[in-house]
């Protein structure tokens, strides 16, 4: 579970983010969206605890980040899988090695990176790439090296940050190919886009940012006063929650299945 609560950032006189709340639960996809400027980077910024916030509380699986202290921000980077708008890959590394060096900062024996690294491979459809330098494959390619990268630790959070924003069309469509796939296994994801044509296309949460603010959310139910009572006790009356239920069937089963 992330839970962004009441935050804000300024930079000077500009307010990138405005008293910003949401909560994303386990196995949620969901997409930050709003125009360029409206503060989606400086949130994951927040998340990933690249950035400080001026107020608020981030809490990752129990725990504030805010409240991190130094030497505990790596124990914090390898529940988080991030894949950037440029991919990021280095560009005198295979495929293979590419994905190692994500490996490299956690504690996995030696004797284990090899099956980790062949099942992310294959995951994003690269097993027969793993030789191959960057130079020698396609942006979608490339993207899906990206995001092995970001699974091969075992992540509990994929941060995205416009990862279709260098891609055409049918590519962009192939890699949320690929984010579904990854999410109907179970992973959270929180992906900030623009793109209008994905959002519209896969039907899932949208939180949208407008000048540092949460203009809508549509995991979150408007209900009048009554509605809200009436709500409550059919919840009591079965004990669980319409979106829990589902979330159960569809997540908690493979929950564990996408162990890379
Ligand atoms: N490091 C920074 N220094 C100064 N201003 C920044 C910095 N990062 C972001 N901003 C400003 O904060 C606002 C939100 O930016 P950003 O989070 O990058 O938006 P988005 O990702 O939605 O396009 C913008 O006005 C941007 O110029
Ligand atoms: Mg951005």
């Amino acid at each position: 579970m992330l839970k962004i609560n009441q935050v804000s950032k300024t930079f000077g006189d500009i307010k990138a983010l405005d008293d910003v709340s949401f909560q994303v639960s386990d196995g949620e996809f969901v997409f930050l969206t709003g125009p360029s400027g409206a503060g989606k980077t400086t949130l994951l910024r927040l998340v990933l605890r690249e950035l400080f916030p001026d107020e608020g509380e981030i809490v990752l699986e129990d725990v504030d980040i805010t409240k991190l202290k130094r030497k505990d921000i790596p124990k914090l980077r390898q529940k988080i899988g991030v894949v950037f708008q440029d991919f990021k890959v280095l560009p005198e590394r295979t495929v293979k090695e590419n994905v190692e060096v994500a490996l490299a900062v956690i504690n996995l024996s030696r004797k284990d990176w090899k099956a980790r690294i062949d099942h992310v491979l294959k995951l994003v459809g690269l097993e027969e790439r793993g030789d191959l330098f960057p130079s020698q494959l396609s942006g979608g390619e490339l993207q899906r090296v990206s995001l092995a990268r970001a699974l091969v630790v075992n992540p509990r959070i994929i941060l995205a940050d416009e990862p279709t924003g260098n891609l055409d069309w049918d590519t962009a469509d192939k890699i949320m190919d690929l984010f579904e796939k990854i999410s109907a296994e179970g992973k959270t994801i929180l992906m900030a886009t623009h793109h209008k044509l994905i959002i519209n296309k896969l039907k899932k949460r949208i939180i949208e940012l407008s000048e540092g603010k949460v203009v809508r959310d549509t995991g979150v139910k408007k209900l009048s006063p009554s509605q809200n009572t009436r709500e409550a006790s059919k919840e009591s009356m079965t004990g669980s929650s319409v979106s829990e239920d589902k979330r159960k069937s569809k997540n908690f089963k493979s929950k564990e299945s996408i162990k890379t």
